[in-house]
């Protein structure tokens, strides 16, 4: 994928960080998932008033694609419009992602400024033996 399409799928994952619920941290964060048939699928952080329950953006992506069917992604946009810098997917999203995403596929986030992190699940979830034992079935 060319940098402009990177771009347009965190333009789409920006979108869908304006219906975030995120009244208790203020931090929206939006996901934009590129399945393998071409489809996308978008998710936006969901709070809960008993904190833990809260889920991130990315997961929230992940199940709604699954349920629909879909099951390998290429590429994954994240947007944190509420900070300047780009944020990285947590410890949690970065294990769910790599459950359907192949080592050398795209991860693309920034925040509200102009900067971004262009990297792969591999470099963000390395050491990973699980996963390839995980394709293998
Ligand atoms: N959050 C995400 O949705 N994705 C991330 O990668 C980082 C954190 C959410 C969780 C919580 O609703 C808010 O951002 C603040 O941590």
């Amino acid at each position: 994928m060319t940098r402009e399409e990177m771009e347009m799928l965190f333009n789409k994952a920006s979108e869908a960080a304006r219906a975030a619920y995120a009244p208790y941290s203020k931090f929206r964060v939006g996901a934009a998932l590129l399945a393998a048939d071409g489809r996308v699928f978008t998710g936006c952080n969901v709070e809960n008033r008993s904190f833990g329950l809260g889920i991130c953006a990315e997961r929230g992506a992940v199940m709604k694609a699954v349920s629909e069917g879909a099951r390998a992604f290429t590429a994954i946009a994240i947007s944190t419009p509420d900070s300047p810098t780009p944020v990285g997917p947590c410890g949690a999203c970065r294990q769910v992602l790599s459950e359907f995403m192949s080592s050398d596929a795209r991860v693309f986030f920034g925040g509200s400024s102009s900067e971004r992190v262009d990297t792969t699940i591999a470099i963000l979830y390395p050491y990973d033996s699980l996963h390839e034992l995980a394709s293998a079935l």
